[in-house]
């Protein structure tokens, strides 16, 4: 697993440190639903949130605009993104580390909510992900996942060339019915193109 994870991160600071430039700009046309995921998020109760796979923080950027009173982090496996992340959120507590265990209730304390857009589908142990996300959430805390959904309002062809693109840069949807499995309230939106879901704290 050492060795995976070493490789993981090897791939994630070439892809992102070649395209972190532009990464934003090209993202918005393709990352769809991560803005109503974070208006919905600014008009819920909570103080501190850990963003993970944050990227280069634009998210945390947009939600401090949405909710200046808040605490933030945020986790990322990529140093070439968290450079940037770091620059722009010179605010936020923001750490190098891995999803299935980087320190999420060291940060900020212990958050209300946790993030993660578009990084669950990146993340090689997403089950893993999410248990410990959900463990680390503050008492009433919530995980919020948005991502790429099951695209089943499109053809199958264009369906299954989509998910091959996908794979070509490491990225793995996870399919909704694992999500409700593993304890997700899940919706998709119209054609399915992209979903969230909504986990409560775990009880241990
Ligand atoms: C598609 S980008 C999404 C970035 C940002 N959340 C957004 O919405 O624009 C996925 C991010 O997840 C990070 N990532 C991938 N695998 C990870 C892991 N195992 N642990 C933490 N971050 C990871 C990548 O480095 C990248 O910054």
């Amino acid at each position: 697993m050492h060795e995976e994870r070493a490789a993981h991160a090897r791939f994630l600071d070439r892809y992102y440190g070649a395209s972190r430039g532009f990464y934003d700009v090209s993202r918005r046309y393709y990352l769809l639903g991560r803005d109503e995921v974070l208006v919905s998020l600014a008009n819920e109760r909570w103080s501190a949130l850990v963003d993970v796979g944050c990227g280069t923080g634009r998210n945390l950027e947009a939600l401090r605009r949405l909710r200046p009173d808040a605490a933030y982090g945020g986790v990322d496996a990529s140093t070439a993104m968290l450079d940037v992340a770091r620059a722009r959120c010179p605010w936020a507590a923001l750490h190098h580390g891995f999803a299935e265990d980087a320190p999420l209730d060291g940060l900020v304390g212990p958050p209300d909510r946790v993030l993660f857009s578009y990084s669950l589908s990146m993340i090689q142990d997403p089950r893993g992900a999410i248990a410990h996300a959900a463990r680390s959430v503050a008492p009433d805390g919530e995980v919020v996942v948005v991502d790429f959904g099951p695209l089943s309002g499109v053809p199958a062809v264009a369906r299954g060339a989509f998910a091959a693109w996908l794979r070509s840069f490491h990225v793995t949807p996870v399919a909704p019915a694992a999500l409700e499995a593993w304890g997700g309230r899940v919706r998709s939106s119209p054609r399915g193109y992209w979903l969230t879901a909504r986990f409560s704290r775990a009880a241990s």
